[in-house]
């Protein structure tokens, strides 16, 4: 039987490792740059993005070590999408993981700069990790799929622009889509890219990605109506002030609440009926995600 935080433990202690050394290599404390972007990266997180990748590469029975170190670019990546996210241009937000956001421990272009120097540095973790040349330029281009033009930045543009005009579900499903299940769905296809794992295999995986990513957005958004800060580590009430629908705002907090739950049943269900036993994990961490408070 698998013992669910017992094994998210475990995942967590290797990333962990592997994070320490990467940021020993690519990100020089000499540099007040690197040193916002190690604030920003090491200052906490649930890690759900590495822990998908260490899982995904599991149920394939892939490359472990080489799923840490996608882990880690994953979690940059991540971190300076967060970083960007928070500053005046964007979402305006002082708190992050319980601590000043990147741009008010440092400021606005040291930040600018943080999150700048992390993407470009996740892309080296990838490159240079210990697996083969066909694994890391599969994670490469897995990575830039999931960040970019059709990606999370792609999201984040159409986040921005929905500030202004209400938008409808279809058009929410879509900016979820792209900035949440997209670097999502990049971690677990990473993940299986460290098990050069088929097509099959894949797809079935891109489909529980993005559903729970879209779970995971509506519960940030319903926390962001009903969470406290406290928990949280970053502030409440952050998208009503800046306009945004979410599925809050479409259906109340009970109605997104169960609208996620639907989506979650059923994905949780397609993946346990292709990988079996295989899923456990998987499929627990995804009800995890579901009834979080942070
Ligand atoms: C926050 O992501 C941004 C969203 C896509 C909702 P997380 O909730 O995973 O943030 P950390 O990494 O745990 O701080
Ligand atoms: C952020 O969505 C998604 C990113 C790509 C960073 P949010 O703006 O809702 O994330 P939080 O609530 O600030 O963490
Ligand atoms: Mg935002
Ligand atoms: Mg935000
Ligand atoms: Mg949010």
């Amino acid at each position: 039987m698998m013992d669910y935080r017992v094994q998210y433990a475990e995942y967590l202690a290797l990333f962990t490792r592997v994070l320490q050394e990467c940021c020993d290599r690519y990100l020089p404390e000499s540099s007040e740059v690197c040193r916002a972007a190690r604030y920003s990266l090491l200052g906490g997180g649930k890690r759900v993005r590495a822990v998908l990748t260490l899982a995904a590469c599991d149920l394939l029975d892939g490359d472990r070590e080489a799923a840490a170190n996608f882990a880690v670019a994953v979690e940059m990546l991540h971190a300076y999408s967060l970083i960007h996210d928070d500053l005046p241009c964007m979402d305006n937000d002082d708190m992050r993981r319980g601590q000043p956001s990147c741009h008010k421990a440092f400021d606005e272009a040291t930040a600018l700069l943080a999150g700048d120097v992390l993407q470009t540095e996740a892309f080296a973790v990838v490159v240079n990790a210990p697996a083969s040349p066909e694994s890391c330029l599969r994670a490469a281009r897995l990575l830039s799929a999931g960040a970019g033009s059709q990606g999370m930045v792609l999201g984040q543009e159409l986040d921005l622009k929905y500030e202004a005009v209400a938008a409808t579900e279809k058009q929410l499903r879509q900016i979820h889509h792209c900035k949440t299940g997209a670097l999502i769905n990049a971690a677990v296809q990473m993940g299986a890219a460290a098990a050069a794992a088929p097509q099959p295999a894949c797809q079935a995986l891109e489909r529980y990605a993005y559903d729970l990513g879209l779970v995971f957005q509506i519960v940030d958004d319903v926390l962001d109506v009903t969470g406290s800060e406290a928990e949280l580590g970053k502030p409440i009430g952050s998208d009503a002030q800046n306009g945004k629908t979410t599925f809050a705002t479409l259906y109340g907090a009970d109605g997104a609440m169960q609208l996620a739950e639907a989506i979650n049943q059923a994905n949780c269900a397609q993946l346990q009926q292709i990988f079996g036993e295989k899923a456990a994990f998987l499929a627990a961490l995804a009800a995890q995600l579901l009834c979080r408070h942070s």
